[in-house]
């Protein structure tokens, strides 16, 4: 019989298996996935589980110190955090190109990642054997059910490590979905913001202004962001919604009316949808005083921002995100 106890049990046993006596090291994004993966590797093998989180500054508000605080307060589990936001920021300068942010983005992802591990691959201790990931059911079936490795080649001249350093996979969620994946977490201990969090695209609000990515643009739409969510969850819309992307579109300006001038500010889009994967979406009917109070809110709070527009698109044709 299927519980989340009985799931968490078998698998703790499964990892502590598995991992022995060996290390193993765990990339957190902020997402469910990858914080349940590493709580019940945690609960399983407790200090040899390192975590590591790169903080890209594309990240909305408090998602961050969500990881930080509250993540690492609710499992005790040992957390790297790698400030990399102005490696990111000056990465992205002058970039407007969606395909060029999401290409730069995982790049320095990736560099960044690979130096934390490197870094971790040199302390003393147990060999650091293991790599966990939040892979999830759905995923196995759609890659075609294989297990395996991952590699990091060491192309970042850190002495003394070989070239090319093969980890074995640590997968707990692979017999789940995400339905289950949220309940496991729950079982586990996560703050609610953590399991219930709808998903958020890697590349993060890089991908949510159109036009270049600075660090001004990314304050002001987090703000706007903030707004929205507080908004939609005030209203008890969470679970009806299947995320709503906030958007700046910062390469448009137009006229507005504010106090006793004219203002010449930039529209913010709020993208509301309803999906059941993704692949296919309609957008949401939110309810008109929802969408009133997030409009006023945002105009009045957010400085520069004078118009907010709905975006009333299927997919498809088009896409959840704008880029
Ligand atoms: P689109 O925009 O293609 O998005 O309709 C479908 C879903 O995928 C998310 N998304 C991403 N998730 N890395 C991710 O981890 C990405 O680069 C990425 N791009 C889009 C998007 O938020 C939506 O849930």
């Amino acid at each position: 019989n299927w519980t989340t106890t009985n799931v968490v049990e078998e698998q703790v046993a499964a990892i502590r298996a598995q991992v022995g006596d060996k290390r193993a090291i765990c990339g957190l994004s902020g997402g469910v996935d990858s914080a349940v993966a590493a709580a019940l590797v945690q609960k399983a093998i407790g200090s040899q589980l390192t975590c590591v989180y790169v903080d890209h500054g594309l990240m909305r508000k408090g998602e961050t110190e969500q990881v930080e605080k509250d993540f690492v307060a609710a499992t005790g589990a040992k957390l790297v955090v790698v400030d990399a936001e102005k490696r990111f920021l000056d990465a992205l300068a002058g970039v407007s190109d969606p395909e060029q942010k999401r290409k730069i983005i995982g790049r320095e992802f990736i560099r960044v990642f690979e130096q934390a591990q490197l870094e971790i691959l040199q302390e003393d201790g147990p060999e650091v054997a293991f790599l966990v990931q939040g892979t999830l059911y759905p995923d196995v079936v759609e890659s075609g059910g294989g297990t395996g490795t991952a590699n990091i080649k060491s192309h970042h001249n850190v002495g003394g490590l070989p070239d090319d350093i093969e980890f074995e996979l640590v997968e707990p969620l692979r017999q789940l979905f995400k339905d289950e994946v949220r309940m496991v977490g729950q079982e586990l201990g996560l703050p609610e913001e953590i399991v219930q969090r709808q998903p958020f695209p890697g590349p993060g609000l890089g991908i949510r202004i159109v036009g270049e990515v600075t660090k001004e643009r990314l304050d002001l739409l987090r703000d706007a962001d903030a707004i929205a969510r507080e908004e939609l969850t005030r209203a008890g819309l969470d679970r009806d919604i299947w995320q709503c992307p906030v958007v700046l579109l910062a390469d448009v300006r137009s006229v507005g009316v504010q106090g006793d001038g004219r203002t010449y500010g930039h529209p913010i889009v709020l993208r509301p949808v309803s999906s059941e994967d993704a692949m296919t979406a309609d957008w949401s009917r939110l309810p008109y005083e929802t969408l009133a109070k997030i409009s006023t809110r945002i105009t009045n709070e957010v400085a520069d921002v004078n118009r907010v527009v709905l975006d009333v698109t299927s997919k498809p044709p088009g896409t959840i995100e704008w880029e």
